[in-house]
């Protein structure tokens, strides 16, 4: 399929401006992604006719926004083929996301369980972790990187055990960029009873990421990377750890 530029281009109003008397050309997507018109229209069009709580209110407009709400649910769940719309929950970000998650399992790690990182996280996807390991006294390993700067499998193979509770990594590296083989990792952690959170923070805009082939556990992303849609991050759980996580529960609800 061509790629083309121009014709991308004309969904960006921010690109027809004129910097320095140039077209503006904008490469910092992978820390915030410029807004195209469809989404900076339907933003407005909220605001403009339907701004009010959803699943609060008995209103009219309350009704419109819960209805609208729950259609892009479903748009992100068609999206990532996720099993149920309810495994599609909306949170504030990437990081917001992820402390969710770590948050609803202060409950389920006990002493003595282990929890695999990569070497190649994300602040957001460490912090949250090293603290819960503090509060549980559970224990941190971090999958190494080889002398190319990826993840060493071999390692990794090393690392995890029937003690291993959870495995958290990167799709894609924010800082390198190297595409890290989370299927493989996924199989292996499962094949010991440990789950698995992907951030997908940087690789949701650039594959087609379908949830059930994958079997991941905990799937986070950001739409600020590709569209800039602020308001509307999501955080993919499945449905049956919804109600074991309770802060999880309560984000969904
Ligand atoms: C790989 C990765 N994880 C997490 C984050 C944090 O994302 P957020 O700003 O949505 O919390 C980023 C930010 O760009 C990122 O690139």
């Amino acid at each position: 399929m061509k790629f083309d530029v121009k014709n991308i281009r004309e969904d960006f109003p921010i690109l027809k401006k004129q910097i320095n008397g140039k077209q503006l050309i904008y490469f910092d997507n992978a820390a915030t992604s410029q807004t195209p018109t469809c989404v900076i229209n339907s933003i407005s069009d909220y605001y403009n006719n339907y701004n009010s709580n959803i699943h609060r209110g008995v209103h009219s407009l309350s009704e419109e926004a819960t209805e609208a709400y729950e259609k892009a649910r479903e748009k992100i769940q068609i999206h990532f083929n996720a099993k149920h719309k309810e495994e599609i929950i909306f949170t504030s970000g990437t990081t917001h996301s992820i402390n969710i998650v770590s948050n609803g399992f202060l409950d389920l790690i006990v002493e003595d369980d282990e929890i695999i990182v990569s070497g190649l996280e994300h602040h957001s996807n460490i912090v949250p972790w090293q603290m819960m390991c503090k509060k549980t006294n559970s224990k941190l390993k971090v999958i190494p990187l080889d002398k190319n700067g990826e993840l060493d499998l071999k390692e990794f193979k090393n690392l995890v055990s029937k003690k291993t509770k959870l495995v958290f990594l990167n799709h894609v590296s924010n800082a390198l960029g190297i595409i890290n083989p989370i299927e493989e990792i996924i199989q292996i952690s499962h094949s010991y009873n440990a789950l698995v959170l992907i951030d997908g923070a940087q690789s949701a805009a650039h594959f087609k990421i379908d949830l059930q082939k994958l079997n991941v556990d905990f799937l986070q992303h950001q739409p600020i990377n590709y569209v800039d849609l602020l308001e509307l991050v999501s955080c993919m759980a499945k449905k049956n750890y919804l109600k074991k996580l309770s802060l999880l529960w309560v984000v969904v609800k």
